[in-house]
C-alpha cells in the first residue's frame, strides 16, 4: 500500500467517525520549548491546556515532524529518522479511552477492502501505563486481545509528555509483531525491534510541571478536560504493509536513495559504509527541504544551523560516494516530486528551495576547499612532531569555523594514517554547548519562568489585544512580578511585569518591536519599556514603577507612546511594500527570512538565488514602492481562513501559529500578506521610503535596510546639506562634484609624482657634497656618512654610485647609511675598480660593521647592501668600516 494511500485511509477513517480535518501545521512553531515541531498534538496544544477553547470536538492531521536528537545516529541504523509524518486523531473533551482505542483498532485490523490497513489481529501487541486497568479492560472488551498480548510497562515507555511543561498523560502503545525471524518472543517488553510500535495513544489528562511524570513525579495539575491525543508512524506502517525491510525501502524514501545511485553508480545493499551515506542522503534530504520549505535558511545557530549540519551532511556522503558534482538541487527535486501530493508547498516554493540548498552548497564546498587546506597543514604538523594522533582543538576548529562533521575529519585523518583525540573534541564541544544554553538561559524567554506566565494565563485567561485600534485603554492587572516571582505590590523603583486583562500594547513579534509607554492608575506609574509573549496568548509588560506603589487588582489606564508606534507602524508597512517589490522584481524565489520594524526604520531580509540585487534593480524597486506611497492606496486588514488567504495568494511563510483563523493585510492589489502586526490606513502616511543598502548576510540571503517618513527625510536632507557644502567648497554644480572629485584625484597624484621626482634629483644632487667629504686612508678614499633620513634601498643605491663615479678610478670606498623614523637603518656599500684591486670588496665589508647598527646584508665586491634595526649606532659603524678599509 502506498504511503499516499495510507495517509488517505487514515484521514477518511477518522473524518467518516466526525473529525475535522486540519492540515499539517508548519514544522516552525511559535513554541519557544520547540525547535521544530515533533508531533501531531503541538498545533493543538492550547486546546489540550485549555487556553483556547477548541473550535472543533474532534480533529485528525497528517503533521510533518522533524526530531534532531540524534542527528549521527541516522544512517547508521536503520531504525533512525530525523523525518517523518504522524498521522493523528485528537479528542478535545470528547471521547477518551474507549473511542481512542476503538477507532484505532478499527483501522489497524480492518479489512484492506473496506479502507482498513488489514494487519492480522492476532500479530497486534500493546502495552499500557502501569496502574492503567482500565485501559487493559478496554482493549480486552473492544478488540478481544488475551491478557498475555497487553502488557504494563512505568511512566518511561508509557507516559507521554512534550519533554517540557505542558500537557501529558499515560499512554498505550500499539505494536505488530513481525515474527520470530526478527527476535526473541515475549512481545514489547523483551524486543522492540520485532514488536514494533506503530500508534501510540495519549490519554492527555495531566499538566506536567518542570519535572516529568515519566519519571514518578506527580503531575502538577489536571486539564480542564480528558482528551486523546494519537500518532501514528506513517512511514512505520508504510514499511509494515509495502513488506519492505524498513523505512528506507518505502515508496517515498527510496526514490531519493535512487538517485544517488545515478549520481554514483554504486548500488545501495553492496556495502555497509556505502549505505550509511546512501540513507543519510535519503532522510536528510526529507527533512532538510522540509524545514526550508518552512522558512528557514542555513544558518549558525538554532534551526539554521540544524538544517546546515543536515545539508553539509547529504554534501559530503555524497562526496564519501565519490560524487563531487552539486547533488542538492537534484535531491531536493527527488523529496519534492515524492511529497508534493500531500505538501503543495513544496511545488508552489521549489524555486526558493532550490536556491537556498544551491547556495548552501556552494558555500560548503569552498568551505570544504578552506577547511582541506587547514586539515593538511594539522596533519603536517601532526606527522612532523611524530605524532599519530591529530589535535582534538584542530578537530574543533575544523568543525567550529570550517563546518567540518567531525566524521569527516575522522574518515580524512584514517586516510592519512592517522587517529584524532576525540577526548579532547568531545570535551570541547561539550564546553560550547554549555556556553549555547547560558546563552539561551539569559534570552529573553527562557522555558523555565514560563510556569508563572502559565498560572496567570490559567487563572485570567488570555490578554485582549485592543492596539490594532486603541492606543489609550483601561485595564486591570492581573498579573504582577517582580524577580521572576508573583507580588501583590511594588514599590517605586522597582522593575515589574505587569499582565493586564486587556491592553492596546503590542508584543514584540514578526518582526515588531514592542510598543513602549505607561500604565497609570491614581497613585502609581508604570513605564512600560518591552512587552512580551511568554506563553501564546499572553502580553507581559515589562518596566518600572516610576512612582507610588503598583498592586494587583488595580485599574490602570494604559497608554502607549503614540509617536513611537506610529513611526513602528509606518517601518512595518514599509516592510511589506519593499517585500513586495523584491518579488516583483526578483520573483518568487525571493522570499522573505527575517524583519525589523523599528521607528523610523526597517530591515528585510530575503532568498536571493541570483545573488546580489543589481543598483539599478534596487532604485527601480525604491522607485516602484515609493509610487505606491503616492497613489495613497488603503490598507485593510481582515480575518480569514488559511485556506482562503492561500487561496488568495497571500504571502506567508512561516505557518500561522495556532489555529486556522489568519490575519491578512492588503495594500490595495499591490501587496497581500498573513500578518499580526501594526500597519497605517493608507500608504501615503509613509510619507517617503529610501533604501540604504543591500547586502549579503550569508548563505544566499541578503539584506535591504531603508528608513520611512521623517526619518527617511532627515536623512536625504543631511546627505542634501554634505552635497551643497561640497558643491560650495568645490566651486561645482551638484552634478559636476563626481567630475571635479576625479579631476582633484588626478591632479593629486600628479603632484604627488612630481614631488617624488625633486626629492630624488634633490637626494642625487647631494653626491657633489658627500664626494667631497671622502676622507683618504691610506690611499684609499672613503665616504662613510648618514644621507638624509629616509631613502629606501633604490635612492640609497643610485646615490652610492653616483658618489662612486665621482671618486674616479682610484681606490674608492663609498658606505651611506640612511634611518627612518620607525627605526630602521639601511646601508649600502658600493667600491671603485680601484679599491677592489686592492681587496676591498663591498659584500666583505659589510659584515665587519654591520652589526654595530643590529643588521646584517650583502652583495657583490661593488655593491652590497642591507639594513639594522638600531640606528644609534651609525657613527659606531662608520669607525668599523674605517678599521676594516685601513687594514
Ligand atoms: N504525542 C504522542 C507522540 O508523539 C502521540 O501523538 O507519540
Amino acid at each position: 500500500m502506498q504511503t499516499h494511500e495510507i495517509i488517505r485511509r487514515f484521514t477518511d477513517h477518522f473524518v467518516a467517525a466526525g473529525h475535522t480535518r486540519v492540515p499539517s501545521a508548519s514544522l516552525i512553531l511559535d513554541d519557544p520549548n520547540l525547535l521544530f515541531v515533533n508531533a501531531g498534538m503541538v498545533q493543538f496544544k492550547p486546546y489540550f491546556l485549555g487556553d483556547v477553547p477548541a473550535p472543533y470536538p474532534r480533529a485528525t492531521s497528517i503533521q510533518k515532524c522533524v526530531r534532531t536528537g540524534d542527528i549521527d545516529e541516522v544512517g547508521r541504523t536503520t531504525r533512525h529518522n530525523t523525518f517523518f509524518q504522524m498521522a493523528g486523531n485528537f479528542s478535545f473533551g470528547d471521547y477518551f479511552k474507549a473511542g481512542a482505542i476503538e477507532h484505532a483498532w478499527n483501522l489497524v485490523t480492518g479489512d484492506q477492502a473496506s479502507g482498513g490497513f488489514g494487519f492480522d489481529p492476532d500479530r497486534i501487541w500493546v502495552t499500557v501505563y502501569e496502574t492503567d486497568d482500565e485501559a487493559i479492560a478496554l482493549w480486552k472488551r473492544i478488540a478481544g486481545l488475551p491478557d498475555e498480548r497487553i502488557q504494563r510497562r512505568d511512566g518511561k515507555d508509557n507516559y507521554w509528555d512534550m519533554g517540557v511543561p505542558g500537557p501529558g498523560g499515560p499512554c498505550s502503545e500499539i505494536y505488530y509483531d513481525r515474527g520470530p525471524e526478527h527476535g526473541k518472543d515475549g512481545g514489547p517488553v523483551v524486543d522492540e525491534d520485532r514488536y514494533l510500535e506503530i500508534w501510540n495513544l495519549v490519554f492527555m489528562q495531566d499538566e506536567r510541571g518542570e519535572l516529568s511524570p515519566k519519571l514518578g513525579h506527580p503531575p502538577v495539575g489536571t486539564l480542564p478536560s480528558k482528551n486523546i491525543d494519537t500518532g501514528m508512524g506513517v512511514e512505520r506502517v508504510a514499511y509494515l504493509l509495502q513488506g519492505v525491510a524498513n523505512v528506507y525501502e518505502t515508496d517515498l524514501v527510496r526514490p531519493v536513495i535512487a538517485r544517488a545511485e545515478a549520481f554514483s553508480g554504486r548500488r545501495y545493499g553492496a556495502n555497509p559504509e556505502d549505505d550509511t551515506r546512501f540513507r543519510v542522503i535519503a532522510d536528510h534530504a526529507r527533512s532538510g527541504v522540509m524545514i526550508i520549505g518552512d522558512g528557514v535558511t542555513p544558518s549558525n545557530e538554532g534551526r539554521g544551523y540544524v538544517l546546515r549540519r543536515l545539508l553539509r551532511r547529504i554534501v559530503r556522503s555524497a562526496r564519501l560516494l565519490g560524487v563531487t558534482e552539486p547533488v542538492l538541487r537534484a535531491f531536493a527535486e527527488v523529496v519534492r516530486d515524492e511529497m508534493a501530493p500531500t505538501y503543495p508547498e513544496l511545488q508552489t516554493e521549489f524555486e526558493r528551495i532550490s536556491a537556498v540548498v544551491e547556495a548552501e552548497e556552494e558555500a560548503f564546498l569552498s568551505t570544504l576547499t578552506a577547511g582541506s587546506r587547514i586539515f593538511d597543514t594539522a596533519v603536517a604538523e601532526t606527522k612532523s612532531s611524530g605524532a599519530l594522533i591529530l589535535p582534538g582543538d584542530r578537530a574543533f576548529q575544523l568543525h567550529d569555523t570550517y563546518g567540518f562533521p567531525i566524521d569527516l575529519t575522522l574518515e580524512m585523518a584514517a586516510e592519512q594514517g592517522l587517529e584524532v583525540d576525540q577526548d579532547r573534541f568531545t570535551a570541547l564541544m561539550q564546553e560550547q554547548r554549555t556556553r549555547a544554553k547560558a546563552d539561551a538561559a539569559s534570552r529573553k524567554v527562557g522555558h523555565g519562568d514560563a510556569s508563572i506566565y502559565r498560572a496567570v494565563l490559567d487563572t485570567h485567561g488570555t490578554t485582549s489585544f485592543l492596539g490594532y485600534t486603541e492606543l489609550a485603554t483601561e485595564g486591570s492587572i492581573v498579573g504582577l512580578m517582580k524577580d521572576g516571582q508573583p507580588v501583590p505590590a511594588a514599590a517605586e523603583g522597582s522593575s515589574v511585569e505587569v499582565v493586564l486583562d486587556r491592553t492596546p500594547f503590542y508584543a514584540e513579534a514578526g518582526g515588531q518591536q514592542a510598543d513602549t509607554g505607561e500604565l497609570r492608575s491614581d497613585s502609581f506609574t508604570v513605564r512600560v519599556d518591552d512587552v512580551q509573549s511568554p506563553v501564546a496568548g499572553l502580553r507581559v509588560h515589562r518596566g518600572v514603577v516610576t512612582n507610588g506603589t503598583a498592586t494587583v487588582d488595580s485599574s490602570v489606564v494604559a497608554e502607549v507612546d503614540v509617536a513611537r508606534r506610529a513611526a513602528i507602524s509606518r517601518a512595518h508597512t514599509g516592510t511589506h511594500l519593499v517585500h513586495a517589490g523584491v518579488r516583483g522584481a526578483l520573483g518568487t524565489s525571493a522570499a522573505q527570512a527575517g524583519s525589523l520594524n523599528a521607528p523610523g526604520r526597517l530591515r528585510f531580509d530575503f532568498t536571493s538565488p541570483g545573488g546580489a540585487v543589481s543598483p539599478t534593480a534596487l532604485a527601480e524597486i525604491e522607485s516602484e514602492v515609493n509610487t505606491v506611497l503616492q497613489q495613497n492606496r488603503e490598507i485593510e486588514t481582515y480575518e480569514t481562513s488559511m485556506d482562503e488567504a492561500r487561496r488568495r495568494g497571500a504571502m506567508m511563510l512561516f505557518g500561522e501559529k495556532y489555529g486556522d483563523r489568519v490575519r491578512v493585510v492588503d495594500m490595495g492589489d499591490y501587496s497581500r500578506e498573513l500578518c499580526g502586526g501594526t500597519h497605517v490606513g493608507r500608504t501615503g502616511e509613509l510619507g517617503l521610503v529610501k533604501v540604504l543598502s543591500e547586502g549579503s548576510i550569508g548563505s544566499g540571503v541578503r539584506r535591504v535596510e531603508a528608513l520611512v517618513g521623517l526619518d527617511a527625510f532627515d536623512h536625504m536632507s543631511k546627505e542634501h546639506l554634505l552635497v551643497s557644502q561640497l558643491a560650495e567648497q568645490l566651486k561645482a554644480r551638484p552634478e559636476e562634484l563626481p567630475e571635479r572629485v576625479n579631476g582633484l584625484v588626478e591632479k593629486l597624484r600628479d603632484a604627488e609624482r612630481e614631488i617624488e621626482k625633486h626629492r630624488a634629483d634633490a637626494v642625487l644632487a647631494s653626491a657633489g657634497t658627500l664626494a667631497d667629504r671622502a676622507e683618504d686612508l691610506d690611499g684609499t678614499a672613503l665616504v662613510a656618512v648618514e644621507a638624509p633620513p629616509g631613502l629606501g634601498g633604490n635612492d640609497l643605491r643610485s646615490l652610492a654610485s653616483d658618489v662612486r663615479g665621482r671618486l674616479g678610478s682610484k681606490p674608492g670606498v663609498v658606505a651611506l647609511f640612511s634611518s627612518d623614523d620607525a627605526g630602521k637603518v639601511a646601508f649600502v656599500v658600493a667600491t671603485t675598480a680601484g679599491a677592489r684591486d686592492k681587496g676591498l670588496a663591498a659584500g666583505k665589508l659589510i659584515p665587519t660593521f654591520a652589526q654595530a647598527v643590529g643588521g646584517r646584508g650583502g652583495g657583490k665586491p661593488d655593491l652590497a647592501q642591507g639594513g639594522g634595526t638600531e640606528p644609534a649606532g651609525v657613527p659606531a659603524a662608520i669607525q668599523a668600516l674605517r678599521e676594516a678599509v685601513r687594514a
